[in-house]
This record gives structure tokens, C-alpha cells and sequence, in this order.
């Protein structure tokens, strides 16, 4: 109460015609462990009307902040520098919001300064059903950035979020390098950075450490490139789900190379729902030079995705797979199932090739497994299983 929390402009106005390359600094002064929503608030949307590119500090230190979003369009490029750490309210789980921090509409946008955003998920964790249910609970996505272009997210951390830790959509040209994404393997929904309806997205040489899909892929994702991440524990790398609801959009470009998947549930992943609500194209998928340790299902294609049975599994996925590769991937399986390739019996997957494949597994039940269904994949190089070794196991009556 009654504590000075304002900001304060290095250059006062800036209105003033600096020369295109000052940044305008504004600081979010307030004292450790206040609320700064409304002083963040202030410190954006000043910035945002600067004519020249503008920074905001977030100083070294805790601190509180509620939901906030933060649109443009902003008339100069900006960037937020967090140094400190900014805390949701852990028990501020009640109230049906669905986010915590929004960057929305911002051409020209860098986050950066080292600092984290901690959703204290742990209480909204023990009362998230969403995954069985869609009538349940929205708990807030920590960061999202809806419609961002021309972006770099660099050294920032995300921990323990409530829901997915990031969200993308409609973005153009954006970079996460050196992204910290931490939560505990049993947290439910906890997806590191989800994305879709973008194009151009990199995520590179980060450390995605979470209870769902370290990075999942939505629909209407064109040129993805994830290289130098290491996932786990989580579940893995995901493309899809696909062909959940209606008027989706075709992916396309998802290039996944040098990447470290350990301690997962699924490593590399393409899933589709059976009774698809569309019929769409994803194509130019492609996962290379990737070291697998002790991952559970290390390769999968699921056209016959549909978890706590909320579909109909007798109608074959309408999502057509093409040009799907999985080259150099090496390491070892959690469980006996090393490669599934079950494609849909109506629209069945075309140009598959599998290249160098050496996974191991030693558990007692082994050797491993390579299954393909209405899949013929072209094969270079080794395959350890060898390719198509085991019929599928048909999980539906004739
Ligand atoms: C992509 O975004 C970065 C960071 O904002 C920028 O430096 C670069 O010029 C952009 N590239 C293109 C092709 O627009
Ligand atoms: C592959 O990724 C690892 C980190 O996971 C990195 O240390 C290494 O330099 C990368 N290699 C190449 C060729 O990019
Ligand atoms: C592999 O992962 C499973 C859990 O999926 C775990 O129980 C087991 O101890 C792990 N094995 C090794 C060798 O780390």
C-alpha cells in the first residue's frame, strides 16, 4: 500500500525524431514482490505508441502480475526485457481464464533478458480434466503470442504452468532460441509451446522439460523448423492432433533435426483422429538425426488417435499423410514397440521413407518392433528393427 509503482522513460517523450536505431527504455520500477500488472500495462502501451523502436525493463526480482494482454499494432518495433521473475496467482484457479500473458498484433517484437514466467501451477494441476473431458475447467495458458510477426523469444524460461506453457497462432517469422520450459512429468496438459496456424516458426537450441508434448503441432503449420532441443521427460514431439473439429487447415514443412528426446512417453509422433471432422493434407514432415533415450513408442504414426474412446474408431482417419521421412534416429526404447506406422485403411499414407533406424530395446518382453499399416515406407541404410517386421495388431472388428 501506498509503495511508488510507476515507470520511467530514460528519454522522456518520445515523440522527439531519434535516429532510427535508439531504443526508447522504459522501466517498470516497482518494489519486490508487488503486483505490476498496471505498471507493465503502462510501460507497453507507452512504448507501443513510440514512433522509434522502444525497450520495456523488467527489473531483476519477483514479481506479481495477473492476466494481461499486451496488443498492438505498435507504430515501431519493441522489445521486453524481463530480468526478473514474474509470478501468477498459484490460487487463482477459479475463474475460468483461459491465459495469463498475451502478446498480441506486434510486428517486430523480441523478448528477451534471461527471466521466467511462473504460472505456480501446482494446485490448478490436481483439478485439470481437460484431457478427458471438453467439459471442463479452462485453465490459463501461460504465455501466448496470437498474431506476433517478425519475432525473436530469446533466454526466457517458462515453469510450472497451468495449462500449455506457449501458444502460437498466426504467426510469421519467429524465432524461440534458448527457451527454458520446465514442469514436472505428471503434470496433465502442460504442453511446452503449442503451435499452429503459423508459418515460418524456429524453435532452436532449447530445453523443453514437461508433463505433455514438449512441442505439439496444430494445425495449419507451415515451415516449422525445431533443431538442437532436447525434450523430456514429456511426451515427446508431436505433430497433430489432426482432424478433431471442422475446417482445419493443411500442414505443411516440419522439419525436426538434431534433437534429443529422453525419459518420454512417444518420441516422434504423427496423430490424426479416426472419424476425422475434415479432410486435410499434411505433408513434408520430416524428423532427422535425433537420439532417443529410453523413450516409450520412440516412432509413431497414429491415424487411429482417440484417447478415453471419444470417437468412433470403425470410420479410418480422412487425413491424407505425404512425404513423411525418419532418417538417422538412434538410441533406445522404453518399451517393445520401437516404430508404428499405422496409416488410415481409406487414405493411406504415401511417400514414407525410413532411413538408418537403430533403436534397442532390452527389456525381457523384446525384440523390438516395426510396424506398418497401409504404409509401404521406401527404406535406405539399416533399419534396427527391421522395417515392417510385425503385422499390426488390429484394434478394431472387421
Ligand atoms: C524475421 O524477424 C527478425 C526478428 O524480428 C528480423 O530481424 C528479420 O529481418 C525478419 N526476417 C524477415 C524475412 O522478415
Ligand atoms: C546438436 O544439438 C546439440 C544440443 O542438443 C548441440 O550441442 C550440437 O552442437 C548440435 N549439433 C549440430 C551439428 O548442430
Ligand atoms: C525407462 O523409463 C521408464 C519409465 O517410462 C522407467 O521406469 C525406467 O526405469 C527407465 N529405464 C532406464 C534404464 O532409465
Amino acid at each position: 500500500m501506498g509503495s511508488y509503482i510507476g515507470i520511467s522513460t530514460i528519454f522522456v517523450l518520445c515523440l522527439v525524431g531519434f535516429s532510427a536505431n535508439a531504443h526508447e527504455v522504459f522501466n517498470v520500477n516497482a518494489p519486490p514482490g508487488s503486483d505490476i500488472t498496471q505498471a507493465l500495462l503502462k510501460a507497453f502501451t507507452a512504448a507501443c505508441q513510440c514512433t522509434a523502436p522502444s525497450r520495456v525493463v523488467i527489473p531483476k526480482g519477483e514479481f506479481k502480475l495477473c492476466e494481461i494482454i499486451m496488443t498492438g499494432p505498435c507504430k515501431a518495433p519493441i522489445e521486453i526485457n524481463l530480468l526478473g521473475t514474474l509470478l501468477a496467482d498459484g490460487s487463482n484457479i477459479h475463474h475460468g481464464k483461459d491465459k495469463w500473458v498475451v502478446f498480441r498484433k506486434i510486428n517486430g517484437f523480441k523478448l528477451n533478458g534471461g527471466g521466467t514466467f511462473d504460472g505456480e501451477g501446482s494446485a490448478a494441476w490436481r483439478v485439470n480434466n481437460c484431457h478427458k473431458t471438453s467439459n471442463c475447467k479452462k485453465l490459463p495458458i501461460s504465455i501466448r503470442f496470437d498474431f506476433v510477426t517478425n519475432a525473436e523469444i530469446r533466454d526466457i524460461s517458462s515453469v510450472d504452468s497451468k495449462n500449455f506453457h506457449v501458444n502460437v497462432i498466426g504467426a510469421m517469422n519467429m524465432t524461440f532460441d534458448n527457451v527454458k520450459i520446465l514442469a514436472p512429468a505428471e503434470s496433465p496438459n502442460t504442453d511446452g509451446i503449442h503451435l499452429g496456424r503459423s508459418d515460418g516458426v524456429s524453435i532452436i537450441n532449447s530445453r523443453i522439460s514437461t508433463g505433455d508434448d514438449c512441442i505439439s503441432v496444430g494445425d495449419g503449420m507451415v515451415n516449422l523448423l525445431v533443431k538442437n532441443v532436447v525434450c523430456g521427460p514429456g511426451h515427446g514431439i508431436s505433430i497433430g492432433s489432426l482432424g478433431r473439429y471442422p475446417h482445419e487447415q493443411n500442414v505443411r514443412g516440419i522439419k525436426v533435426i538434431n534433437c534429443t528426446v529422453q525419459e518420454t512417453d512417444n518420441g516422434l509422433r504423427i496423430k490424426t483422429w479416426p472419424t476425422a471432422a475434415c479432410s486435410t493434407v499434411a505433408s513434408g514432415i520430416h524428423f532427422e538425426d535425433i537420439i532417443l533415450k529410453n523413450v516409450s513408442n520412440p516412432i509413431l504414426i497414429d491415424q487411429e488417435y482417440c484417447p478415453w474412446n471419444q470417437c468412433n474408431k470403425q470410420k479410418s482417419s480422412s487425413i491424407k499423410l505425404i512425404d513423411v521421412s525418419f532418417t538417422n534416429i538412434r538410441g533406445t526404447s522404453g518399451n517393445k514397440d520401437a516404430v508404428k506406422l499405422l496409416c488410415s485403411k481409406g487414405y493411406p499414407c504415401e511417400n514414407v521413407v525410413v532411413g538408418n533406424i537403430n533403436i534397442e530395446y532390452t527389456g525381457r518382453d523384446g525384440p523390438a518392433t516395426f510396424m506398418c499399416s497401409n504404409v509401404k515406407p521406401r527404406l535406405v541404410g539399416i533399419q534396427n528393427p527391421k522395417a515392417c517386421n510385425t503385422p499390426p495388431v488390429l484394434t478394431q472388428p472387421k
